[in-house]
């Protein structure tokens, strides 16, 4: 009798291991996998154990000496719970076993490399080198396979909101959106390139003015900048676009798809997505992307400190923190915190230590005879500071204060955060520009496509710095997860931007003209966002680097150590697009 629970168990397999616990002791099974472990038990007899995706399996044979680990086989046989005291509780499958198995060998092995059990650390070059033995591990498979069932609640619940999938093309053209882009060479037009997309943002914004006015994607990426635990050279985002819509709709669609992909992937987990703007973000916690999960948010004491006799602290902005972990702050310890403000450009952090003396408290810190009495218990009450607290003080202009002290308190907090909370926030009000670029000019905080907050346009020529834009973000647990904007759809408005940004009309033209001239046929309002998919991957699955949820990464310095690309090509390859390369000095 052939006997099957999963639906996709067939051909060489009748069922999967973890089927075998549901099936009627008796049961004949073929189960296909990777031999795991072999155990020679007495004369006669070999416990096999079998690895497929589900789980492990163990096989009771008539001894054999031929199998190895790693060995592919097909075992069939007789699924029986394991006699008594002998179960696994740890494993799923651990209270059954099959009994008088034959083994089939599909396929022979090696000895591998390195050991598939996730508790053995193994280097990572050695992990990627042989990726597809490293994909093996039980936590490669877990998180490959959580990454689709995120993709595919995306998916369900974009299509059920009425979006539309469309593909857009890999090979592009050079878009304005702040990463270093990735050139592809053209054969049929040489010594021209194609620009592999940063994001699909132009070809989705003319897909709004094509009249697709729900389009979303989950499209590669591609940018050539350094990578890091949150960033690859290639990435996936699930993109959005919609018109005739406004922030809050945008909110929306894409808070339903959150929603979704937490409830599927936590079994029907719930999450509240707050709002918080980004000035409040950046005055509690000094960060646009803040791990709120372990609390300690900056305070503003500048009142205090108004009329301050300390030089330190006579400053536009004074940001106040209680340290996390008070105890642990040595005073070595603390003079490392200074340098570190420091290294992070702020002057410099004052530092005042209270302790309970009597009914008041005493302070200790490098100023404490310059601050008067008032000061101090202003500085006591704002802060909630008690026995053992240890306040940092740091004072500057408004954003580099709150920064370096906001990294400080990232750097003393966050192993305090509890792993399984999920803080998901949108960051809204974000300035339309971030500071100015050498030529005196403002540098977009999104990209140049972005509406500015219409209240503020009045401001856009005599005080750009200050005006808000219709750009938003979603942070989950300190990370930037995606971020979107409302869109210029207005051409009086995107040349006022452009010159703003001191980007000419012939510039603005030959750049992207093609978007500019679509906008002249009827372009509708219109709005969208983008999640990062291997960041939310990662962060569901409990992992800090992207690399661990994405089938085959690149290393930190941009190598596939498993193809070794990228490669030299040899001049007959290369010829035909035009190219030569000049012998390059590796540093
Ligand atoms: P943005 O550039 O902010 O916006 O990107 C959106 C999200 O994509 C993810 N991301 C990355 N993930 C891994 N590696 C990288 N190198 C990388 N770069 C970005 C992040 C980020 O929040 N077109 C706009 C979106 C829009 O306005 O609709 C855009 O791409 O999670």
């Amino acid at each position: 009798m052939t006997f099957s629970t999963s639906p996709v168990a067939a051909g060489l397999r009748t069922a999967y291991a973890a089927d075998l616990t549901a099936i009627p002791p008796g049961t004949s099974v073929s189960i296909c996998g990777w031999v795991n472990r072999i155990r020679q038990h007495g004369e006669h007899l070999v416990f096999v154990d079998v690895r497929d995706h589900t789980g492990i399996v163990q096989c009771v044979l008539a001894k054999r000496d031929d199998l190895r680990p790693e060995y592919v086989v097909q075992v069939s046989g007789e699924v029986f719970p394991r006699p008594e005291g002998t179960e696994n509780p740890q494993i799923p499958t651990g209270s059954v076993e099959i009994r008088d198995g034959i083994v089939t060998v599909l396929s022979e092995a090696e000895p591998i490399p390195f050991s598939l059990d996730d508790r053995v650390e193994v280097e990572e070059a050695t992990r990627l080198r042989h990726r597809y033995l490293d994909l093996r591990r039980e936590r490669m498979q877990r998180n490959l396979r959580l990454r689709a069932q995120i993709n595919s609640a995306i998916r369900a619940a974009m299509e059920e909101q009425g979006f539309v999938e469309i593909e857009t093309p890999l090979l592009w053209t050079p878009t304005p959106e702040g990463a270093r882009e990735f050139y592809v060479p053209s054969r049929t037009q040489p010594g021209s390139f194609y620009s592999l997309p940063q994001s699909p943002q132009i070809a989705k914004q003319l897909l709004m003015v094509a009249g697709f006015d729900r389009y979303y994607q989950i499209a590669r990426c591609l940018r050539d900048e350094d990578l890091r635990s949150d960033r690859q050279f290639e990435f996936t985002q699930l993109d959005v676009e919609a018109s005739f819509v406004g922030q809050a709709d945008v909110h929306r669609f894409i808070s339903n798809a959150m929603a979704r992909v937490i409830a599927n992937v936590f079994d029907g987990r719930t999450v509240d997505i707050g709002t918080i703007s980004w000035r409040e973000a950046m005055g509690r916690y000094g960060s646009d992307k803040p791990d709120r999960r372990f609390g300690h948010p900056l305070v503003d004491v500048t009142g205090v400190f108004a009329k301050t006799e300390v030089r330190a602290l006579s400053a536009p902005h004074v940001a106040a923190l209680l340290d996390p972990e008070p105890t642990s702050l040595s005073r070595a310890r603390l003079d490392q915190l200074v340098e570190r403000a420091r290294a992070l450009g702020a002057k410099g952090l004052l530092w005042v230590k209270v302790a309970q003396d009597g009914e008041g408290y005493s302070i200790s810190s490098p100023v404490s005879k310059l601050l008067d009495r008032s000061e101090v218990e202003q500085l006591l009450e704002q802060t909630g500071a008690g026995d053992g607290d240890v306040i940092l003080l740091v004072a500057d202009e408004w954003e580099k204060a709150v920064t370096t002290l906001g990294q400080i308190r990232l750097e003393r907090g966050r192993h305090l955060a509890d792993p399984k909370e999920l803080d998901l926030f949108w960051v809204v009000d974000f300035p339309l520009f971030e500071g100015l670029d050498e030529a005196g000019k403002p540098i977009s905080a999104h990209h140049p496509f972005t509406m500015p907050n219409e209240e503020d346009l009045d401001l856009l020529e005599t005080d750009p710095l200050s005006v808000r834009s219709q750009s938003y973000d979603l942070v989950l647990n300190g990370w930037e997860l995606g971020s979107g904007s409302i869109r210029i759809h207005r051409a009086d408005i995107q040349r006022r931007i452009f010159s703003t940004l001191g980007i000419d009309e012939e510039t603005a033209n030959s750049r992207f003209g093609f978007l500019l001239e679509a906008f002249r046929y009827g372009a509708p309002p219109h709005g969208g966002f983008a999640i990062g998919i291997d960041r939310l991957a990662a962060l569901l699955a409990g992992e800090t680097n992207i690399r661990e949820i994405i089938a085959y990464p690149k290393t930190q310095s941009g190598i596939d150590l498993m193809t070794q690309a990228p490669k030299q090509l040899d001049a007959a390859t290369l010829a035909p697009l035009g190219l030569t390369v000049r012998p390059v000095q590796r540093g």
